[in-house]
């Protein structure tokens, strides 16, 4: 009701702003990195499975998911082997399950779910251990669902009930988790020194004060929010770590605007898409670099005649400035291997600004369900 809402205007809003707080409680009590944050969740409250013994069998992760639990794995990937040197692959849940696959019993499987409900998560968890794989680790937002049954070992993301059918604050607290079990895995196999550990905690422990300072970017947002309320078609364009953010940024769009949006691998956009550009086909690009923003701008001079008109999320150590046909909102800092915690959020701002210019039903947008129970 109105009295939840307290002073915004719908869920969406309410979940974006409330994500200082979630990741503050998503480190409470963090002292130091132990893979016991990962241990299982025993019946009545009995110790369950031990993550650490799980953390030194396993030589690779797979990850299952869909939707915005999808993207956010694909994050992690980036960590889990930049970071804890461990091979990983990412799994839309709904393909993985119906697909011939290579199995490898020394996998620990990683389901990622804010439900901890969705159908077809549950069931790819069902077919990897029928398949011989019995490690299996959840990252969940919800401690009584069959996803948090069904696995050995659990985390439980401390976003708090989502209420929003865009997920936002769930994602987020799924990053914070997945670092986490990033730097666990890394110290049960030796591979994370006490300087670094020091320093990712440090880090990590920055990340509300700045969320809070990226959340006061709103004003700037809402002004691209008003060009792209005018478009049917928008290009979302990130690589490396950021890549997946843009693909979450697109989705994020195309679910409460109904706009048309489409990610792309930086690299990517001068072998096909770059062909779509109009002044009707606004380009974000995430995170850029000052070399990379280079031949973007060039590629996009190129159809500058067509008026492409490029909308940049810069890094806090980039130079760039806003040009003709050149928008640029510079992050507040420069965030290393947290960044796509902190650029997702103006993504998520411009969504939301963006519905609500052209009235749609934010928190229920036409066609979706909060989780998808059924196939
Ligand atoms: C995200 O905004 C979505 N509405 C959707 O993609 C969601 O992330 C997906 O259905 C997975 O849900 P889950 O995390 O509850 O498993």
């Amino acid at each position: 009701g109105a009295a939840e809402l307290g002073p915004y205007r719908h869920y969406m809003q309410k979940e974006i702003f409330e994500q200082p707080r979630a990741i503050g409680d998503t480190l409470e009590g963090v002292a130091g990195i132990v893979p016991e944050l990962f241990d299982g969740i025993g019946q009545d409250g009995a110790t369950g499975a031990s993550a650490y013994r799980v953390f030194q069998d396993i030589d690779k992760i797979l990850i299952l998911a869909c939707g915005t639990s999808y993207y956010s794995g694909c994050t992690a990937k980036y960590w889990l082997e930049g970071i804890a040197k461990i091979s990983t692959q990412v799994e839309i849940a709904s393909e993985y399950r119906y697909r011939d696959s290579v199995p490898d019993p020394k996998t620990l499987v990683v389901t990622i779910s804010q439900s901890g409900e969705t159908a077809d998560t549950l069931a790819a968890l069902k077919h990897a251990r029928s398949l011989g794989m019995e490690q299996t680790l959840t990252i969940c937002n919800v401690a009584t669902s069959a996803m948090v049954r069904e696995c050995k070992l659990a985390y439980i993301t401390r976003a708090g009930v989502e209420i929003g059918v865009a997920s936002t604050k769930a994602f987020t607290t799924q990053l914070a988790g997945l670092f986490l079990l990033t730097l666990a895995i890394a110290q049960a196999k030796g591979r994370l020194s006490d300087v670094d550990e020091a320093r990712y905690l440090k880090e990590m422990r920055h990340l509300p004060v700045a969320l809070q300072s990226v959340l006061a970017l709103e004003p700037q947002i809402i002004g691209w929010a008003e060009d792209f309320a005018r478009k049917d078609n928008a290009l979302f364009l990130g690589r490396g770590l950021h890549y997946p953010i843009a693909l979450e940024g697109a989705l994020k769009l195309k679910e409460v605007t109904y706009i048309h949006a489409e990610a792309y691998a930086a690299g990517e956009l001068k072998h096909g898409p770059l062909a779509l550009v109009t002044s009707e086909m606004p380009v974000v690009a995430v995170a850029p670099n000052d070399a990379l923003l280079e031949k973007l701008k060039s590629n996009l001079q190129e159809v500058r005649a067509r008026g492409g008109v490029l909308y940049v999320l810069a890094d806090g150590d980039t130079k760039i400035k806003s040009s003709d046909g050149l928008h640029v909102i510079r992050m507040p800092e420069h965030y290393g291997a947290l960044s796509p915690i902190l650029h997702v959020v103006p993504l998520q701002l411009l969504a939301y600004h963006t519905a609500c210019a052209r009235g749609t039903d934010v928190d229920k947008p036409r066609n979706l369900a909060k989780s998808v129970t059924v196939e």
